[in-house]
């Protein structure tokens, strides 16, 4: 049940658009339709429960990384809670989401306002890395065979089958879905993630994501995501696969 409403406001949001309030009214029911007004004035409103209940506070997280309503961010499914545990501490200590260009990371401010407390942050982290990892739709058109050469210098870090390594705090890259890879590859390389100098790993993936032209990082994330199959065996089949439009971000 939602106890208490707390409105957020979050401005210039340019592709969260006017859908965005309509599927909350769906989602939350008539007082979020509230909502409307302040979109028509330009602006969107987010509605987060009052609560620090692990339930209540984990569909407030669904709205948003969730596979069943409209998706605004990644699929948190399957991630290791370590890595989402760290994540929501870069938000909230602003490490991370302070770049203005970068809408999508704005909307995860609010959020660790609202849920600032790291004993919660370790709860809902368990919770997503408990959740199997979903087969998801490739939509990203690249080379994997060329992919996986390119590969290599990743694999340093993110382990032989994008596994992740806790030890250098580098996520798996084998459980998020192409489009949010490419997605935050592209951000490394425009200073929209890891700019903030005491952000050491994201200095780190920054550098390393402007070594490559944005059809490398394809190429890379087209091998990625298919890495468990017989790469070149599937090759054919893989170039042909991306039939959804790469959403633009
Ligand atoms: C209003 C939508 C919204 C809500 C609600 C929301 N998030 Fe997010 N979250 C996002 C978006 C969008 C991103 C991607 C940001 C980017 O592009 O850098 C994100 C990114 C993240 C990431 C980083 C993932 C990665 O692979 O780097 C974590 C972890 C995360 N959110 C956890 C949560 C948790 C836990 C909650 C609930 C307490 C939550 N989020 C609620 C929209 C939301
Ligand atoms: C020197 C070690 C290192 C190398 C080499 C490296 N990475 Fe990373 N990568 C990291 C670390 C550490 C992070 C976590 C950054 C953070 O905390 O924001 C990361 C984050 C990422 C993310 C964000 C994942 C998410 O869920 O948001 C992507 C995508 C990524 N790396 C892809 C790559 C690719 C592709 C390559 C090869 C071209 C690569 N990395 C090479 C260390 C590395």
């Amino acid at each position: 049940m939602i106890v208490e409403m707390q409105w957020i406001a979050i401005s210039q949001i340019e592709r969260l658009n006017v859908l965005f309030p309509i599927w909350l009214c769906v989602a939350g029911g008539v007082l979020i339709c509230l909502g409307w007004p302040t979109v028509l004035m330009g602006q969107e409103s987010v509605t987060l429960p009052a609560s620090n209940d692990l339930e209540e506070v984990y569909q407030a997280c669904v709205l948003c990384h969730g596979t069943k309503e409209m998706q605004r961010g990644p699929i948190l499914d399957g991630l290791p809670a370590w890595y989402i545990e760290r994540q929501l501490s870069k938000f909230a200590s602003g490490l991370r989401g302070q770049q203005e260009e970068n809408r999508s990371a704005l909307l995860m401010i609010p959020v660790v306002q609202q849920y600032s407390d790291p004993r919660l942050w370790a709860k809902l982290a368990k919770r997503f890395e408990s959740l199997p990892k979903p087969d998801h739709i490739k939509t990203i058109r690249g080379n994997p065979s060329q992919g996986k050469l390119l590969f290599a210098i990743c694999a340093s870090c993110h382990g032989p089958r994008a596994q992740g390594n806790l030890t250098i705090n580098a996520p798996p890259l084998n459980v998020q879905e192409d489009w949010y890879l490419m997605d935050q590859l592209r951000k490394f390389k425009m200073d929209w993630r890891g700019s903030d100098p005491e952000d050491v790993e994201g200095n780190l993936m920054r550098n390393i994501a402007k070594i490559y032209s944005i059809n490398d990082l394809k190429d890379i994330v087209a091998y990625i995501v298919r890495m468990e199959k017989d790469v070149e065996a599937n090759n054919s089949d893989a170039l042909k696969e991306g039939v959804v439009a790469e959403p633009e971000r």
